[in-house]
This record gives C-alpha cells, sequence and structure tokens, in this order.
C-alpha cells in the first residue's frame, strides 16, 4: 500500500513543530510519501495533509483544505498527558472530544455596513427597533444550515457511540433560537436513532462554566464553530495549554490534520514550540490512513516521555528540551522494550 501526505510547515515556529514530526513519522517506515507542496493540485491528489499553523501565505491552502474540500467536522481531542502543566489540582482522567462544526455559523465571513443594509432593516427583536435606526455601525452574518448541522451531528453521535456513549450538544439557543435553535434542534431528532447514545444540550455559556469545573464528566461536545473554536482552546488550556492540543478535520472524501494553536511568532527560531500537539494530529492522520498500531505506538511513547521524563518536555511543560529533541526521547521511547 503506497500513501501520499501533503505537508504544509506553515509560518513562524511552527516549522519547527512539523519538520522533526514528519522526521519521526518518517522512522516508522510506514511506506508514506511525503509532498511539501502547498499547491491545490497536490493537497487534491494526495491522501491527506498534515498542516502546521498559519499566519501568512499558507492560509490560502487551509481555506482549500477547509472549504474547498468540505472537512466539515473539526475533531480536537482533549485528553490529558500525566506529566502534562494542567493549572487544575486533578487533571488526571480528562477525557473527552470536541466537534467542531468547521465551515459555516460567522465563518462564512460576511460582513458589512450597516448603512449598506437593504431597507427596510430588519427589526431587532431586543431594541425593539429596525437595525437602520442604531446608529453608524456594522452587521455580520451567521448561518447554520440544516445539512452542514446535520453531517456533522452525524459525527458526534457516531463518535459517542465509539468512545462513552454520551454527546453534549450544546449552543446559544436561548438568544438565537432560529440559528442556534436549529443545531439543537436537529441534534435533538436525531437522538432516537442513536439509542446507545445519551443526548444532553446545554446552553453554551453554561457549557463553558461547567468545563472548568467539572472536565471529567465530559465525552464528546459537538458545538458550531465559534463556539467550538472559542472553547477548544480553553478545554486545550485545563490539560497543558494549545502545545498539547491536536485536530483531525474530516470532510465526506478528505481529511487534514492540525494542531489546534497558532503559529507561536514570540517563539520562533528558539526551536523550542511543542511539537506535541502536531505530533499527536500526525497520530490522528496514521489512524485514518489505516496505520492504527503505528498511531497506538507512537500514542503510547508520548504517554511515556510526559510520565517519565520531565526535563525532556519543551519549556511550556516546564521541561528543557527542544522540539526535535522531544520528538528524539519519543522516538527512543518507542524502542524501550
Ligand atoms: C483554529 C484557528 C483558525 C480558526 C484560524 C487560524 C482561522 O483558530 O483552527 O482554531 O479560527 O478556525
Ligand atoms: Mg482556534
Amino acid at each position: 500500500m503506497s500513501v501520499t501526505v501533503a505537508v504544509i510547515e506553515g509560518e513562524d515556529a511552527s516549522p519547527e513543530a512539523v519538520r522533526p514530526v514528519v522526521d519521526l513519522l518518517d522512522g516508522l517506515d510506514l511506506g508514506i510519501a511525503w509532498v511539501h507542496s502547498s499547491a491545490t493540485a497536490d493537497l487534491d491528489a494526495a491522501d491527506c495533509c498534515l498542516f502546521g499553523a498559519t499566519s501568512g501565505p499558507s492560509a490560502r491552502a487551509l481555506f482549500h483544505l477547509r472549504w474547498g474540500r468540505e472537512t466539515y467536522a473539526n475533531v480536537r481531542p482533549v485528553r490529558y498527558l500525566r506529566g502534562a502543566r494542567s493549572p487544575l489540582a486533578a487533571p488526571q482522567g480528562i477525557d473527552f472530544v470536541i466537534v467542531r462544526e468547521n465551515l459555516e455559523d460567522v465563518y462564512v465571513m460576511a460582513e458589512g455596513a450597516l448603512a449598506d443594509l437593504p431597507t427596510p432593516t430588519p427589526t431587532s427583536l431586543t431594541y425593539r427597533r429596525p437595525i437602520g435606526e442604531l446608529g453608524p455601525g456594522r452587521w455580520a452574518m451567521k448561518v447554520i444550515t440544516e445539512a452542514g448541522s446535520e453531517r456533522v451531528l452525524r459525527r458526534s453521535f457516531e463518535l459517542a457511540q465509539q468512545r462513552g456513549g454520551r454527546l453534549c450538544v450544546s449552543a446559544k439557543h436561548n438568544m438565537l433560537p432560529s440559528t442556534d435553535g436549529l443545531f439543537v434542534e436537529i441534534a435533538r431528532s436525531m437522538a432516537p436513532s442513536y439509542s446507545d447514545v445519551a443526548l444532553e444540550v446545554l446552553i453554551v455559556d453554561d457549557l463553558a462554566h461547567r468545563l472548568v469545573r467539572e472536565p471529567h464528566r465530559f465525552d464528546v461536545i459537538a458545538l458550531p464553530n465559534l463556539y467550538g473554536d472559542i472553547l477548544s482552546d480553553l478545554a486545550a488550556g485545563l490539560v497543558g495549554g494549545l502545545g498539547v492540543a491536536p485536530s483531525g478535520c474530516y470532510g465526506d472524501d478528505y481529511a487534514y490534520f492540525e494542531p489546534a494553536h497558532g503559529t507561536a511568532p514570540d517563539i520562533a527560531g528558539t526551536g523550542t514550540i511543542n511539537p506535541t500537539a502536531t505530533l499527536l494530529s500526525a497520530c490522528m492522520m496514521l489512524a485514518h490512513l489505516g496505520f492504527d498500531a503505528a498511531a497506538a505506538s507512537v500514542v503510547e511513547a508520548v504517554e511515556h516521555v510526559y510520565a517519565t521524563a520531565p526535563s525532556a518536555l519543551t519549556p511550556d511543560q516546564g521541561g528543557s528540551g527542544t522540539a526535535a529533541s522531544f520528538c528524539a526521547a519519543v522516538a527512543n521511547a518507542r524502542h524501550r522494550s
């Protein structure tokens, strides 16, 4: 079996995380052909893509990977690795997955000036007057579609079936009964088809509070795009920060894998970016490609290094390692007998 993976290293410190991860994976001798390109044709021809983080030119490729290939389910596991630096007193055992709708909501990026709205302008239910009478300002559009919600919720229910059988769906449906209400309504309408999954619906501010106070209670959490973006960063903060937060974005016929973090420009050039998020994203990719045993062995080696070798970790986790030396420690841990 021959597999092709497109690699986009991204900007700032991101390549410093991606390169040692690709080296580590290459050392597994799985027969993966790496194509370093962000050209649309190369991305499409590859079986999937490993993406770093973007603050510049590679954003174009990101747009293609998400909206071009409709990778609508952004799966962001939140699992505490023993030895990671959590601000919580008892983070051990935190293990849930955020499934973020990845394409719509305010990410349709349609904004404009209030003055340019066609008249008569829509009436604000809270102000009880036309939006056009609120003075100079801007608007943004939030779009929740039936098909877009249905497909990401289907993935979420299926993931809950494979995991602990619990799905939490959350939005601001009290204030946005039409848009967020639709997301919740579709989840409720699907629930009878997944009788082995317990569905819980929470308003998103309540979820934010509970994520901090009782993170152990969650299994799978499905969220519209913007809440998913924000709360996946919050959730990463619970278990050690963005340096340990991986993600995979899945569509019906394409998937790509990227850390949830940004490009860390403040530490670019130091080699100290934490590659764990990229490495765990790469493990999600290996599992997606059918290399389940290899993926599990790397994850297990990461766990081993976190649990036993604090100084091998990168500075964000209290260690003195670099991205390269951490990946070397993980590779060594794989070979221990
Ligand atoms: C993420 C990032 C992106 C997003 C940015 C870089 C556009 O924050 O993947 O979470 O908002 O989706
Ligand atoms: Mg984000």
